[in-house]
């Protein structure tokens, strides 16, 4: 079965085809990015305007990639949350649209859960219970699966998002957006016990970064020797490169620790079959290498194109719901912000 998964929730337009939810066929990735690094993060407006432009493009190539035409094409799953409005109104009314002129059926995806599905691209596929810790600019989640579509949430951020923590420190080192990776590349001459920081104690398995942000402002506004009203904007400009370094490096040590103490506890308590991280932080080596040391299971890593946003991760959900039979009336679809998981 071929699914053509639609992914347009934030900045990335994206599409691909998935053949029996495992095997990637095509994974096109028009990113915005750079026309949002300008602004220090994504406008929303830009983004869906950027999404109008590209998403017929992606779409095609994402066909032609994968050597199909659209007889070949068995469904079509788009991510409808959660998300910028604007951004998921263009990806949930093409992939509407196409699936009424096509006459092909239609499948909803939770952008969240589908991130974990990148997981189930990579061979050997994690096994049923499976623990999944999915962390990204817009969510830091921890889920438990019983089967494909039977999950529930664990625990998730009560703040800032993890992906959010290491866009905004980056901001205030003065690195680009996304933070990411900036800080992946700054930490690398770093420190990372060059600073330290109070980690959240929280019941359950909640994460909370905001302290950990304001840890980072706090440490750098002393380190220059300013006081707490010394604006954020303008810390940049008086760190040396060597100070930079070591902020990332400790800042990414501790952001790390806060996702795996929590995933660590959660498969000593849960005994999962299998453990996955998904989503745009799973592409931090940091965090990779971390839980690999940490966790007594064998750990397969989805390739970094599948762990930020993309539409293969759509189409391997999809294949679960069209097997499900969970097909949804294209008439009736919508796009749902704040699309929760349960
Ligand atoms: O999943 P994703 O592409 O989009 C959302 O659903 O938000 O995740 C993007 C987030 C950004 O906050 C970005 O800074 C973060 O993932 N990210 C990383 C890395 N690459 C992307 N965070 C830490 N280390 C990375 N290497
Ligand atoms: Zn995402």
């Amino acid at each position: 079965m071929k699914i053509l998964g639609i992914e347009t929730t934030c900045d990335e337009t994206a599409a691909s085809v998935v053949e029996d939810g495992r095997k990637a066929l095509s994974n096109v990735i028009s990113s915005q990015a750079a026309k949002h690094a300008q602004y220090g993060g994504v406008v929303p407006e830009v983004a869906a305007r950027s999404h109008m432009e590209a998403i017929i493009p992606v779409i095609e190539a994402s066909l032609k990639e994968a050597g199909c035409g659209w007889d070949d094409i068995d469904g079509i799953a788009v991510a409808n949350g959660p998300g910028l409005l604007g951004s998921l109104l263009v990806g949930t009314l093409a992939a509407r649209t196409l699936a009424v002129t096509k006459n092909k059926p239609l499948y909803a995806a939770n952008h969240v859960v589908a991130h974990t599905y990148a997981n189930m691209l990579v061979e050997p596929q994690p096994q049923y219970p499976l623990l999944a810790l999915s962390v990204s600019g817009g969510h830091s989640h921890l889920l438990w699966f019983d089967g494909p579509l039977e999950y529930h949430l664990l625990g998730a951020t009560r703040d800032d998002a993890a992906g959010e923590a290491f866009d905004k420190v980056a901001a205030m080192l003065g690195l680009p957006y996304p933070g990411g990776p900036s800080i992946e590349r700054a930490a690398e001459s770093g420190n990372d016990r060059a600073f330290s920081f109070t980690k959240p104690k929280l019941d359950g398995y909640d994460f909370s970064f905001s302290g950990l942000k304001t840890g980072v402002l706090r440490q750098l506004q002393e380190l220059i020797g300013e006081d707490y009203t010394y604006p954020s904007s303008k810390l940049a400009e008086r760190l040396s490169t060597g100070q930079v370094a070591d902020m990332a490096a400790s800042f990414r040590r501790t952001a790390c620790e806060i996702l795996t103490d929590n995933l660590e506890r959660a498969h000593a308590e849960l005994k999962p079959k299998s453990v996955v991280i998904a989503g745009g932080v799973a592409a931090s080596t940091a965090l990779r290498s971390m839980v690999a040391e940490r966790l007594p299971v064998q750990m397969n890593y989805a390739p970094f194109e599948y762990c930020t946003d993309n539409g293969a991760m759509i189409a391997a959900l999809g294949y679960e719901l069209a097997k499900a039979g969970r097909a949804i009336d294209p008439h009736e679809l919508e796009a749902n912000p704040s699309l929760s998981v349960q």
